[in-house]
């Protein structure tokens, strides 16, 4: 679904991702963990093409996109959950929405099904966004993605800043998009919250991918989830 190979990216002088690769199985949610600084966000920005890599190459379905801009990126499948929500703050729910709408036919995700999966984005579906809670902006964030009919959906740090509760109605969420057959880049600061949904796991330092393993052999590495995950 999503290939990054061997990628480069600065900001300004700063050398940030220093050859970073990682693969993106269809179906499959990929977690991507890494302490705060690592360059999580950095490469968010350079698959979907805000801050596009000096060298290597990013494929999504086959296609080079890294040299594309973040609208025909969008368009062409990669939706985008970004860090911090940035919903639309002084447009309504419902608004906020329907500016994503794009080709439900592709996999039939419409206003309706979004509500569906997050009944309290009907019930506000009138309010402005900024009156939302965290919670409730984080899955009009995920609808807004959802609106535009993803093949891939790159989710950056869902649970920041959420109550346990609201983040375990994300996670129920999240897992009923994988059963749909969405395929995921989770990117996650909290290891313990990320290990409960993901299929493979790539963890990060210093622009670099450190480790790669089922969740299960993560949580069996002592030395990786000391040096690396702060447990
Ligand atoms: N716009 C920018 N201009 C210059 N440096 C930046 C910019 N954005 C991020 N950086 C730097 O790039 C490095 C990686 O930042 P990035 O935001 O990718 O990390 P992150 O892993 O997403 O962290 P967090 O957990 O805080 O979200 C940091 O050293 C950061 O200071
Ligand atoms: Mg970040």
């Amino acid at each position: 679904m999503l290939e990054v190979n061997d990628i480069h990216t600065y900001y300004g002088d700063a050398y940030v991702l220093q050859g970073l690769s990682l693969k993106l199985e269809q179906g499959q949610i990929l977690g991507l963990l890494g302490r705060n600084g690592v360059g999580k966000t950095t490469l968010v920005n350079s698959i979907v093409g805000f801050n596009p890599p000096r060298r290597g190459s990013v494929v999504f379905k086959g296609e080079e996109i890294s040299r594309q801009s973040s609208f025909e990126t969008v368009r062409s499948g990669m939706g985008l959950v970004p860090q911090g929500r940035r919903v639309f703050p002084t447009l309504g729910v419902e608004e906020n929405l329907l500016v994503a709408e794009r080709s439900p036919e592709r996999h039939g995700w419409t206003l309706e099904r979004v509500y569906a999966l997050f009944p309290r984005l009907h019930e506000r579906r009138n309010q402005r966004a900024k009156t939302l809670s965290g919670g409730e902006q984080q899955m009009l964030a995920i609808g807004r993605a959802l609106m535009t009919n993803p093949d891939c959906l790159i989710m950056d740090e869902p649970s920041e800043g959420l109550a346990p509760i609201i983040i375990q109605g994300l996670w129920e969420a999240i897992g009923k998009l994988k059963e749909q057959g969405l395929s995921i880049l989770l990117v996650e600061q909290s290891a313990h919250l990320a290990l409960k949904l993901v299929d493979y796991v790539h963890v990060m330092s210093k622009g670099q991918v450190v480790y790669s393993g089922t969740p299960q052999n993560l949580l069996a590495n002592e030395q990786i989830k000391s040096s690396y995950l702060g447990i």
